[in-house]
């Protein structure tokens, strides 16, 4: 018997006020895999399916949020207040889908991508650089990552309904999906070319005097 369990038997028994710290073990569910029995009538093949496509969704939706952070902080020029507010609007929305779906993966078994280092590995999304970019620049980027996300939400969507996961199918069509057209269309009309301050002035008529 080892000196500790002589004196101070299971650890488990211990009574003791000090913290426990730098604790390890080994993970108790690997990355991937769902948990075998759940009373959701969805079978582990499907869920499978499901949490393997919604960790894709996850980890592009994390670098769409993030890239309106970096939208609101690093945007300049005359609309700036406007477009800084708006960006951190649409921010906390993508914030809360993040949650939704990443809840949505453990409901179904599975484990939801997390951290900085595994989403970079897995998004879609192209990367943009550290430095600041003009404000068109930036609304482009922005519309063109809600765009992979759409294109893939389409296809998930039909195939969640295929396979008879109904939940799914909701929160992909009524919460990312919805959100994702409603902030395309406030983007895309700071892309308009309108004028400003004066019209532009309509052509004279033919035969006019
Ligand atoms: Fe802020």
């Amino acid at each position: 018997m080892r000196r500790r369990d002589m004196h101070q038997g299971p650890t488990s028994t211990i009574v003791s006020p000090q913290p426990r710290l730098h604790q390890n073990a080994a993970e108790i569910q690997a990355y991937g895999t769902v948990t075998h029995l759940l009373p959701l009538d969805l079978e582990e093949p499907v869920r499978l399916e499901v949490t393997e496509r919604l960790n894709q969704l996850l980890a592009d939706t994390m670098t769409l949020r993030d890239l309106y952070k970096k939208s609101h902080w690093q945007t300049a020029g005359p609309t700036f207040y406007q477009l800084h507010l708006l960006f951190d609007k649409h921010y906390g929305e993508q914030a809360e889908l993040v949650d939704l779906i990443a809840e949505r993966i453990q409901v179904l078994g599975g484990l939801s991508i997390a951290m900085a280092h595994d989403v970079a590995e897995t998004t879609r999304i192209l990367r943009p650089p550290r430095g600041r970019e003009e404000v068109p620049v930036q609304l482009s980027r922005l519309i063109d990552a809600h765009q992979t996300i759409i294109r893939e939400l389409r296809e998930f969507a039909r195939r969640s309904d295929e396979i008879g996961d109904a939940g799914t199918n909701d929160l992909l069509v009524s919460d990312v999906l919805r959100t994702s057209e409603l902030q395309v269309w406030f983007l895309s009309e700071h892309l308009v070319n309108a004028p400003l301050v004066i019209a532009k002035e309509a052509p004279e008529k033919a035969g006019a005097a």
